[in-house]
């Protein structure tokens, strides 16, 4: 579509109205003497509404507004990794050398930079019939990282030049023979961000994205290519979690889209995101790794546009072959930011004010995830872990409700739990996973057969748990049969040891399967020589006294879990035998 210009009318805050233009929904617009970016959002009549992804005072009716034709876009291509955004793609840094600490108006800062050159290695021939999706060649685009540069979506031909070598982004590496004029591709593709990209078809999940978080890994586990929602109240560990998930989940790109719930929270990540290293290559996190920071401070409509500019981003890796996950911290803040805009074009509120069309752009973000075959035929998966900050701690608000409608695992932190200090604070009784089952097979295969059995167990004991707990506040421990008394011991060395898991600690805060498994086996171990010594009529306390046991949290700290864990075992069978032929020691 050609531009087309026209005026300012009217100014709301973020919402600009023009007149005199012609425009579709989401074109983006250039607004006033400085070029303000923005997007058609509403259209009626002569009257074309615009929000405007940065500070409009100032601006005056009047001014030029230019329609550029094209709908908000996400740059894809190499120079991704490691890069740190704004909601529109504006790489902080350079943002920061043009203009210091204060984020000046109308700055135009491309999500790629135009002058650095990267080794393209043709993979495709002259005279290969390609079509969308179908590899060119690739680029080391940070160290032991492939990026496959593919054939952008809606183009095909039969390759009439390619070329290895050194180019810039915007170098044309290969040319298409199409019967029309042909088509030039470069590594640079720009992609419309509120629609997603189009996939040769959509799996089941059966994989899991493995975080060495117990908590998740053991009892709600996400599948690769799954959703899941953090809802918490404020300080019950969101970010924490998340930024573990960021370290350490098995995906091989991660997006971290950060809303800064606070004015330093995002200072943080910025800060200390580029320090960190990645656990299994010893390499910047960074290297595989986009961060798209919002701080409270940024315009609304850039917040709202930032988790569509990061899911895309996302896709874009995924459509190579990857597993890609992304972190959203938190998507309250995003839908606030809809609220905002939605209160500022007047239109009819919802419950608590959220726009009536919440639920359907909470449901649209989240089908943007699954396992898939992409159109070259590779399997990638994209996996969405979004964060919800209820105020109040509050989930029957809507976020969290409509989050919930269409998320499968629930991760639901707990205020209660983080002040008992128990991390992460999530309530084994109200989360869950609808990806227990079909991730079965996989966990059966790649760690232990009796995986399943063992979880189950655990959940068992975690909810007699909390059963029990009720008399016992009523009447004591100590009036509970003995055999109840042990199901509390079992629940407490399975909270204590399994569930409590620390970020800070240099071993704890990864937890491998296997580790996962045997530590879980150990603690079963004990309810079942405990359970046997009871019917043989030994007293509970005797068996509460067994110290093996108390060793078995040890191996959480313990790089030679394995060992000691074997040591333990084999301690706990001989205070049990003592017991058996004594009856006391
Ligand atoms: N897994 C964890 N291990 C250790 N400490 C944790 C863990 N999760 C949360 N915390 C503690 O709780 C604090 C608040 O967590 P945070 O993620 O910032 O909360 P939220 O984002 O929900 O406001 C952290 O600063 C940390 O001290
Ligand atoms: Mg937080």
């Amino acid at each position: 579509m050609a531009t087309s210009k026209g005026t300012i009318y009217r100014i709301a805050g973020p919402v600009v109205v023009a007149k005199g233009m012609q425009a579709r929904m989401y074109d983006v617009i250039r607004v006033g003497k400085e070029r303000l970016m923005g997007e058609v959002i509403r259209i009626e009549g002569d009257f074309i509404t615009v929000q405007v992804y940065e500070d409009t005072s100032g601006i005056q009716p009047g001014e030029p507004v230019e329609n550029t034709g094209e709908q908000l876009p996400v740059e894809l291509g190499p120079g991704l990794l490691g890069s740190i955004y704004d909601g529109i793609q504006r790489p902080l840094p350079v943002l920061k050398q043009k203009m210091g600490d204060f984020i000046a108006r109308g700055v135009e800062a491309p999500g790629l930079d135009r002058k650095k050159e990267w080794h393209f290695k043709a993979i495709a021939k002259k005279g290969d019939k390609v079509r969308e999706g179908h590899v060119l060649g690739e680029v080391e685009e940070t160290k032991g990282f492939i990026h496959r540069i593919m054939v952008p979506l809606g183009v095909s031909g039969t390759i009439k030049e390619i070329k290895t070598g050194d180019f810039k982004v915007e170098d044309i590496v290969c040319t298409l023979d199409n019967g029309n004029d042909g088509a030039k591709i470069s590594m640079l593709q720009r992609w419309p961000v509120r629609r997603a990209r189009s996939v040769k078809k959509k799996l089941a999940p059966e994989t899991p994205l493995v975080t060495g978080q117990r908590i998740f890994d053991i009892l709600f586990p996400l599948a690769k290519g799954g959703t899941a929602a953090i809802p918490g109240p404020f300080g019950a560990g969101k970010t924490v979690s998340q930024q573990q998930l960021a370290k350490w989940c098995d995906a091989d790109i991660i997006v971290y889209v950060g809303c800064g719930e606070r004015g330093n929270e995002m200072t943080e990540v910025l800060t200390e995101f580029p320090e960190l290293k990645d656990p299994r290559s010893g390499l910047p996190l960074m290297n595989r790794t986009v961060l798209i920071a919002n701080t409270s401070n940024m315009p609304v409509a850039a917040r709202e546009a930032s988790v569509y500019t990061g899911v895309t981003i996302a896709e874009y890796f995924r459509d190579m072959g990857y597993s890609v996950a992304i972190m959203a911290d938190s998507t309250s803040r995003w839908a606030e930011a809809m609220r905002e805009i939605s209160s500022r074009l007047e239109e009819m509120p919802g419950e608590e004010g959220y726009p009536a069309y919440l639920a359907t752009k909470l449901a649209e973000f989240y089908e943007r995830a699954g396992p898939v075959i992409n159109h070259n035929e590779s399997k990638g998966s994209l996996s969405i872990i979004g964060a919800v900050s209820p105020p109040g701690g509050d989930f029957s608000e809507p976020v969290t409700q409509n989050t919930l409608r269409v998320t499968k695992t629930f991760w639901a932190l707990d205020a209660k739990l983080a002040q008992r200090r128990h991390f992460p604070s999530i309530n084994w009784l109200n989360s869950y996973s609808l990806y227990l089952d079909a991730l079965e097979p996989w966990f059966v295969k790649n760690v232990a057969a009796d995986w399943r059995i063992l979880v189950n167990r655990m959940m068992g004991y975690l909810q007699e748990e909390d059963k029990l707990l009720e008399i016992v506040q009523l009447v004591g421990s100590d009036a509970l049969p003995e055999k109840q008394q042990l199901i509390l011991e079992v629940a407490r060395l399975i909270r204590e040891f399994l569930l409590q898991q620390n970020a800070f600690h240099e071993v704890d805060t990864y937890c491998p399967l296997k580790k996962s498994h045997m530590m879980m086996t150990t603690i079963l171990n004990y309810a079942d020589l405990a359970q046997a010594s009871l019917d043989q009529g030994i007293k509970i306390k005797q068996l509460l006294d067994i110290k093996a046991k108390d060793r078995i949290g040890e191996a959480k700290f313990d790089k030679d879990y394995a060992r000691l864990l074997q040591e333990v075992q084999q301690q706990m069978q001989e205070e049990f035998d003592k017991l058996a032929r004594g009856g006391r020691r």
